[in-house]
C-alpha cells in the first residue's frame, strides 16, 4: 500500500485536545467512579501526569542488578513515585502494606528469559489483584510477534475482568526482535491496545514523531525507561516525552541502577511534575547525589 502523508492530519490532530469533561485523565470520561478514583491515585490532579516506578523486572529475568534486594532497594524509594509496578510476590514479600502509594500490579507472565519471551498468559486473578488492592494491572502486547492474539486476549481478558470491579489495565508494548522500534509500529501498537480497551498503554520513547503516538492513543501513554543509560541522556528523554504528550514515565533501571537512585528519582519527577529541563534536573541530580 502507498504510504500517505499525514503531516497535516497528525498536526491537526495533536492541537485538538481530546473531550475529557474535566476528568484529568485522557479518554476515562466514561469509566465508572472506581475505576476513575483509582486512576486518579495514578494520575496527579495537579498535572496531570504520574512517576511510575518499575520494579517488576524479576517476573521474566529473575534478579535484575539494582534489585537482587527488593525489600532493601525499593522502599527508600517510594516517597518520590507517585505508583509502583510491581508483582504480587514482590508486593507480598517486600513492601510494608502500609505504603500508600497505588500497585500497578504486573497480570501477565509465563516464559522466561531463556523461552520465547510472547508465549505469556494472564498470571493474576481479578479476586487477587483486588486482594492486594490494585490500582491497575499491567500486561504486555506482543503486537506482531508469535503470540500475538494470545497476548492481546489476556489483554481483553484483563479489561473484562477489570470492568467489572473498576480496576484500569496498562497495556505494555513489547517489542520482539523482529520488529522496529519506530513511531509507525507504536501508533499501531499504542492504538490497537486502547481500542481493545487498555486504559493507560506503556510504550518506549522515540526519537522521530513520538507526538503522532500520544496523538494517535485515546487513552494516556507513558513512556518505558528502557536499558540504562547515563543519568543525563535519561533526562533529556524524560524531558523530550512530556514535551511531546507523554502523561508520564514507567522507570526502572534507569532509576535503581543509578549510582544514586534517590537523587535520580527526585530529579526525574522534577522533569515531570515541574517542567524542569534535563539541564536543571541533571544538576538538580548532582547537588542531590553529593
Ligand atoms: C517490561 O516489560 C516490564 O514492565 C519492565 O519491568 C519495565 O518496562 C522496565 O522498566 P525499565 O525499562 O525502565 O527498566
Amino acid at each position: 500500500m502507498p504510504e500517505h502523508d499525514l503531516t497535516e492530519t497528525r498536526e491537526y490532530f495533536a492541537n485538538v485536545p481530546i473531550q475529557s469533561n474535566g476528568f484529568h485523565v485522557k479518554g476515562a470520561n466514561s469509566l465508572d467512579w472506581g475505576n476513575k478514583n483509582r486512576l486518579s491515585r495514578i494520575f496527579s490532579k495537579d498535572s496531570g501526569k504520574t512517576v511510575m516506578f518499575a520494579v517488576d523486572h524479576g517476573y521474566f529475568q529473575g534478579p535484575t542488578t539494582g534489585l537482587e534486594r527488593l525489600d532493601l532497594a525499593v522502599p527508600p524509594l517510594l516517597d518520590d513515585a507517585d505508583a509502583l509496578m510491581a508483582t504480587r510476590g514482590a508486593v507480598r514479600t517486600s513492601i510494608d502494606p502500609s505504603m500508600n502509594k497505588p500497585i500497578v500490579l504486573r497480570a501477565s507472565g509465563g516464559p522466561s528469559i531463556l523461552r520465547e519471551l510472547s508465549d505469556e498468559r494472564v498470571a493474576v486473578t481479578i479476586e487477587d489483584a483486588l486482594r492486594i488492592n490494585a490500582s491497575a494491572m499491567a500486561v504486555q502486547m506482543f503486537i506482531g510477534s508469535e503470540n500475538e492474539t494470545q497476548s492481546m486476549q489476556n489483554l481483553t481478558k484483563l479489561v473484562d475482568a477489570g470492568m467489572r470491579y473498576g480496576i484500569p489495565v496498562m497495556g505494555v508494548v513489547a517489542v520482539g526482535k523482529e520488529m522496529v522500534r519506530d513511531a509507525r509500529y507504536f501508533r499501531l501498537a499504542c492504538r490497537i491496545g486502547a481500542e481493545l480497551g487498555a486504559q493507560i498503554i506503556k510504550v518506549y520513547y522515540t526519537d522521530k514523531e513520538f507526538d503522532s503516538i500520544v496523538s494517535t492513543c485515546p487513552v494516556p501513554i507513558v513512556v518505558a525507561g528502557g536499558k540504562k543509560l547515563p543519568e543525563m541522556e535519561a533526562l533529556v528523554m524524560a524531558e523530550r516525552a512530556i514535551a511531546e504528550g507523554a502523561a508520564g514515565l514507567d522507570m526502572g533501571r534507569n532509576i535503581f541502577q543509578s549510582k544514586a537512585p534517590r537523587a535520580m528519582i527526585k530529579a526525574v519527577r522534577a522533569v515531570v511534575h515541574e517542567g524542569l529541563t534535563a539541564k536543571d534536573a541533571f544538576s538538580l541530580y548532582e547537588d542531590l547525589s553529593e
